[in-house]
C-alpha cells in the first residue's frame, strides 16, 4: 500500500495558503487529477477532523490549521520520526512497519495512521482505533542490543510515554506493568513490541503505541477499564504536540539503554513509577490461568515479582494481563 501522498500534497497546498479561497479545479490540476477524485480527498480531509470551509462555485479554504499527522507537520526528535509514512487508514500500523523493517527501512521509521481498522493490543487483543481521535503508531527500531535486552526496552517505552503525556497534560500517570499508561486509575495508551532477532542480536524490534486523545467518549464495553487524554484533563489535545514530545522521550529512554547504569536506573524508575510495582495485590492472567499474589518489585531484567498466595514462592511474572484485587 502507498502512502496517501497526493492528498498529503492537497494538504500541504491548503495550508500553504490558509487566508485565500483555493479554486477546486486549479487545485485538481495542479495535482493533476479529476475535480471528482479532488471531492473525494476533500471528503477524507474532513473526515479526519480538517475543518475545510467550501466556497460555492469558487474552491476551498482552511478554517483552521488542522491536527493532522502529516509527514510535513511531524517533528522528529533525534533519531526517531524523520522518515515519516503515513495513512488516512490502513489495517495495522504494525504490519505495514514490519513489511517496510524487512525491505530495510532505517532505524527511527515513523509509520502512523489516523485510523486502523485492525488495531492489534497485547494478549491477542484488539486495539480500538477511532478516526482521527487518538494516535496510532510504529516505530522501526534497530538497537544494538541483545535479545534479552527486550524486557527493559518494553519498560523504556513506558516510561517514556508516561513522561511525554504528563508534559504535554499535566496529568498525573501511573505505568502497570509492563506498559500500560493509566490516568486517574483507567488505561490511556498501551504498547505492543514485536521483535525479530538472533539470540546475540536484535535485528528490529517494532515498537507500536496507542494512545487514546481525544475521545470524548469510549466505547461502552471499555468505559470501566478504558479513557482517554481528553475526558482527563476536559479539552482537546493536540496530537501533533503529544507525538513531538512523544518522540523525544523515547529517544531519551532508548539512549538510556545503552549508558553505563541506564538500565539499572530505568528499572528504579520504572518502581518509583508505577502503584502496580510493590506490595500490590494483584491477579496475573494468560491463556485462562490467573493466579494471584503481591507484587514485590521488579528484578534487574525488567520482570515483575510475584509472591503467590497458593504456593508463597516469589516467582517472576514474563507476561500476562495484571489486575488489582
Ligand atoms: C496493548 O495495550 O494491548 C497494546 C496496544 C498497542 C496499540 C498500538 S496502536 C499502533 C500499533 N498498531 C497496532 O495494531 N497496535 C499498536
Amino acid at each position: 500500500m502507498l502512502p496517501d501522498a497526493r492528498i498529503h500534497r492537497l494538504l500541504n497546498l491548503l495550508m500553504d495558503h490558509p487566508t485565500i479561497v483555493l479554486s477546486g479545479t486549479k487545485m485538481a490540476a495542479e495535482l493533476g487529477v479529476p475535480r471528482s477524485t479532488l471531492r473525494g480527498w476533500i471528503v477524507r480531509l474532513r473526515e479526519v477532523g480538517v475543518d475545510l470551509k467550501g466556497v460555492p462555485a469558487t474552491g476551498y479554504q482552511l478554517a483552521r490549521l488542522p491536527d493532522v499527522l502529516t509527514p510535513g507537520q511531524i517533528r522528529g526528535s533525534g533519531s526517531l520520526g524523520h522518515r515519516v509514512h503515513h495513512y488516512f487508514k490502513i489495517g495495522s500500523t504494525m504490519d505495514e512497519a514490519n513489511r517496510l523493517a524487512l525491505e530495510g527501512e532505517p532505524h527511527g521509521t515513523l509509520v502512523i495512521a489516523e485510523e486502523q481498522t485492525a488495531g492489534r493490543g497485547r494478549l491477542g487483543r484488539a486495539w480500538h482505533s477511532e478516526r482521527g481521535a487518538g494516535l496510532y503508531f510504529s516505530l522501526i527500531l534497530r538497537p544494538a542490543l541483545p535479545a534479552a535486552a527486550a524486557p527493559l526496552l518494553t519498560l523504556a517505552t513506558g516510561i517514556a510515554v508516561a513522561t511525554g503525556i504528563a508534559e504535554v497534560t499535566d496529568l498525573e500517570t501511573d505505568i502497570r506493568w509492563p506498559n500500560d499508561v493509566l490516568v486517574l486509575g483507567k488505561k490511556c495508551s498501551g504498547m505492543l513490541l514485536e521483535m525479530t532477532a538472533e539470540p546475540e542480536r536484535i535485528r528490529f524490534v517494532i515498537v507500536g503505541i496507542g494512545v487514546n486523545v481525544n475521545q470524548s467518549a469510549m466505547p461502552k464495553e471499555l468505559q470501566d477499564e478504558a479513557t482517554s487524554l481528553r475526558l482527563g484533563v476536559g479539552r482537546a489535545v493536540s496530537r501533533l504536540d503529544l507525538l513531538a514530545a512523544l518522540l523525544r522521550s523515547l529517544e531519551r529512554a532508548y539512549a538510556r539503554l545503552t549508558e553505563a547504569g541506564g538500565r539499572a536506573g530505568l528499572v528504579n524508575e520504572f518502581e518509583g513509577r508505577s502503584s502496580f510495582a510493590r506490595g500490590r495485590r494483584v491477579s496475573v492472567e494468560e491463556n485462562g490461568t490467573r493466579v494471584t499474589g503481591s507484587t514485590a518489585g521488579l528484578d534487574d531484567s525488567g520482570y515483575l515479582l510475584l509472591k503467590r498466595d497458593d504456593s508463597g514462592a516469589l516467582e517472576p511474572i514474563y507476561t500476562g494481563q495484571i489486575r488489582p484485587l
